[in-house]
Order: C-alpha cells, then structure tokens, then sequence
C-alpha cells in the first residue's frame, strides 16, 4: 500500500501549506472567531447515527480543515480505508489483517465469526445456577468487557467481576462472596500466554477446585484445552487485542446483559463502520477527530490529550482509550521502519467529570501547558451538560477581558475542546462511539504513516519480567 504524495508525511505538500497556515493561527483567539463567525456553532458541527461532534470551540478554521482533509488524501487514506475493510494485511510487522469491522458485520460477517456468535449466545442461555462471572485477562481483554460492564451493568442479571492485575489481591477481592458451585469463572487472553491471566487462572482454578465452570476465549485453542477449560470460545489473529469487544471477548458481558444488548453494541458499532465509508471527510466524525488531532499535535504543539466523559457510566473510558489510542499509535518509526520526525500520539488521559473539575481542570484552565479536551455528554439538559458546557466555555473564552481582575484569578482561555454529544447512553450509541474513536485512531496511523496494529513495545518489558522471575525462583 502506497501513500500518493511519498513518505513521510511531512513531505507531503499539505504538510508544509499546514505549518505555514499554523503560523496565522498561533495569535487567533476562540472569543474572536465566534464575533467574526455567527455561523461558526452551527457550522463546526458534524453528525453520525445517534451522535454529533461539536468542534467549534477547536482552534482551526475552514482553510485549515481543508488542508487537512487534503493531508489525508495525500497519504492515500481512501485506499487505505479500503484496504482495512478488504481485510488486506494493514498489519504489515504481523503480516496480518485488522478485521474488527468484521465481527460487527451482521449478515456479511464471516461464517467463523456468525457461528461464533451463536456459540457464544447458547452459552450465555445455558447458566443456571451461575450467579457471578470472574472474567481473567488484561489489557485488550479486560478494558473493553469492563467498560461495558460499567457502563449497562446496572440492569444486569448476574455479576461480572474482573481481575486483571498480577496482584492477587485483584482476583482475591474479585472472589470475594462468590462461591465456587455458582461461579463461572472465564480466561480471557487472545495468546494464552500473558503472564497475568495464566497466574490468575490457574488460581481461580484452584479456587474453583472442580466446581463451577472455567471456561477460555483464545486463539490459542490447544492452550486453553490443556490447561482444562471446559469450553473455548474463538479469537483470531486477524483481530488486535485492543480492537476485539466485539468478538467472545465479550462474552461475560454479553452474559450478563443479555444477547439484545450486546447485539445493539454491534450494530451500533456497524453504524459507525458505515458512517466511516460513507461520509464525506468534512462530515465524517472519526476523521474530523484525527484530522483535529493531527492539528493540534503536529501543527499547535499539544503534547497530551484530555478524554473527560460527562456520565458516570463512562468512567473507564479515558481508561479504554489510553490502550487504543497509545498503544496503537504510540510509534516512534513509521511503516518502513524510518524514525520519524514528526510526533506521532499524545498522551491521552481524563476522568469522568464532573468528578475532574475538582482535581485537574485548574491545570487545565491556568496551567502552562494547552491541553485539547474532548468532553463527552450523554442525553440533554442535565447537571452533567450544564457543567460540561460551562467547562468547555470557560476552556474557550477564559474570563475575558475583566479589568482589574488580578492576574492569578484570570483564565486566559483559547484552550480547544470537542463536545461529542450522545443521544442517550445505551449499548448501541456505546458500539457508535466506541467504533467512532476505533476510526479516529486508524486515520491518524494512515497519517502518521505508522502500524496501528502491531505493539512490538511492550515486549521486552514482559521478557525481562519473566527472566527476572526465572532467576528468583
Ligand atoms: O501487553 C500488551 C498486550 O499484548 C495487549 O496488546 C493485549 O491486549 C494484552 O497484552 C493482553 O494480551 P492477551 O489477550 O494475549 O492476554
């Protein structure tokens, strides 16, 4: 797969046209462009089934979308979108495809993917007697079932807890009341090799000591059988870990939710498949958030990204997207394995407001450093909007021009923020902003000309921690 303009990116024409049009916007001012602008709230506004991204409080102006949407055609990103959808291998360090659109492809999905599903479904109707799932696995296969959890779990009809962590105290505590004759317990690793999950499993196994039931959700089939679980449900090579709630990876919140809830997840992230194909750049919400990403940047120097979700239900989901985002696209060399000159991902990091407003938004608003936001509402009129409106306004136009007002009371403002605006929090506009962020990462990887499938960096840390327990042992 070739870019049309030839890598790197910054050698790209709309890259330098970007950098010189940066220049301009350095001295613009937010309160400025919407005097200039009436039009501007109604403008900025982009909208994808179920949900709508706000970016007029972004500092970037007509010309510079254009210029980036002229980036993304210059770095071959139709062909590379097509590419991800044709299952080509955009994997190309793991010689693999990226086919997580397939899982959510309802009648198109592949036969392995469908049988699955029904798999997956007789066995969450076949749990009598099962009052608490204990799902084991980490990273890729933990965040997303988690999130999940937290977010619909209310209306559950069993538990799920999780453990993750290394730490026995993880799994001890995600035991704690279970009894062994009504608990499932399910390992979740697509390697059946991760440090982590295996140390928990083989605990909980011995907790469950031949009662209850142990299932796995692997690739690694032989694995899972030999180390005794019951029943193995699939993953496949051709689905990054980060990338696979969608597969049985869900399946202790499918479970528990119930198989409507989850097949709404589904479609809902199949909407946004569509909305992705189909939309036009300036309408398509996951790459105006990577274009605005790739503004802020590569051409307004931002070094971290702040994710603060309006809703207490989406706690965890600065947490689920610090593995999409960083670990997809936290690279230092591009596709040809060249250093790149450019920065690549921000650090990504939020918590749910309003809770954050009373811990780091001063840092937000008065620190030295601009941090763009993305503020995340759910449904309408609330405390929560009202606040998240009132934290993305003083972000946008700081305390204004207040003569007299003495320095360290003053909010300087111009700090850029998005609104992604949900019509409700349910498990379909859950799947829909989910597959929105999925794209938005996809985008700036065909951007940035790096691999956003592979995570070659965390490897040598795992090595040296098993060489390490070796020789203590
Ligand atoms: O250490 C990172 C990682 O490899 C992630 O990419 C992955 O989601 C996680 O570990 C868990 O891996 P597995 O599902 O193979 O246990």
């Amino acid at each position: 797969m070739n870019s049309l303009c030839g890598d790197p990116p910054s050698e790209c024409p709309a890259w330098a046209k970007l950098a010189a049009h940066a220049e301009g916007w350095r001295e613009a001012r937010l309160a400025e462009l919407f005097a200039a602008d009436p039009r501007r709230s109604a403008q900025f506004v982009a909208r994808a089934p179920g949900l709508e991204l706000d970016y007029s409080r972004q500092r970037i102006g007509a010309l510079g979308l254009r210029l980036l949407e002229q980036l993304a055609a210059e770095r071959g990103f139709a062909d590379w979108r097509r590419a991800l959808f044709a299952g080509e291998p955009v994997n190309a360090t793991e010689g693999r495809a990226a086919r997580h659109t397939a899982l959510r492809a309802r009648d198109a999905a592949p036969a392995e993917v469908k049988q699955a599903l029904v798999r997956m479904r007789e066995l969450a109707a076949d749990l009598a007697g099962i009052r608490r799932i204990v799902h084991l696995g980490t990273g890729g296969s933990d965040l997303g079932p988690h999130l999940l959890m937290d977010a619909l779990g209310d209306a559950a009809r069993l538990e799920v807890r999780f453990a993750a962590n290394i730490d026995p105290l993880d799994l001890q505590r995600a035991l704690q009341g279970a009894e062994p004759e009504s608990t499932l317990v399910v390992a979740v690793s697509k390697t059946f090799g991760t440090q982590e999950t295996l140390a928990n499993a083989r605990a909980a196994k011995q907790w469950l000591g031949g009662r209850g039931r142990l299932y796995a959700v692997t690739v690694n089939e032989s694995a899972a059988r030999a180390f005794g679980a019951a029943e193995v449900l699939p993953m496949w090579d051709w689905v990054g870990g980060r990338f696979s709630l969608w597969s049985a990876v869900g399946f202790s919140a499918l479970a528990a939710l119930g198989w409507q809830a989850f097949d709404e997840l589904l479609a809902g992230a199949n909407d946004m498949d569509r909305h992705f194909c189909e939309a036009p750049l300036e309408q398509n919400v996951p790459v105006l958030l990577a274009l605005i990403g790739v503004w802020n940047v590569n051409f307004l120097g931002a070094a971290t990204h702040c994710v603060l979700p309006y809703a207490h239900a989406l706690r965890l989901l600065p947490a689920y997207l610090q593995q999409l985002e960083m670990e997809s696209n936290g690279k230092r060399v591009d596709r040809e394995g060249r250093d790149v000159a450019y920065a690549t991902a921000p650090v990504l990091w939020g918590a749910e407001g309003t809770v954050s407003q009373h811990s780091f938004h001063q840092l937000l608003h008065q620190g030295t450093q601009v941090v763009p936001a993305d503020f995340i509402v759910a449904g309408v009129s609330t405390e929560l909007d009202a606040n998240a409106e009132a934290q993305s306004r003083a972000l946008a136009f700081g305390t204004g021009s207040s003569p007299g007002l003495p320095a360290h009371r003053r909010l300087p403002g111009n700090r850029p923020s998005s609104t992604l605006r949900l019509e409700q929090l349910d498990a379909r506009n859950l799947g829909r902003l989910l597959a929105a962020y999925e794209h938005k990462v996809f985008t700036q990887g065909v951007i940035w000309n790096v691999n956003s499938f592979d995570q070659w960096g965390v490897e040598l840390g795992k090595q040296l921690a098993d060489g390490i327990l070796q020789k203590r042992s």
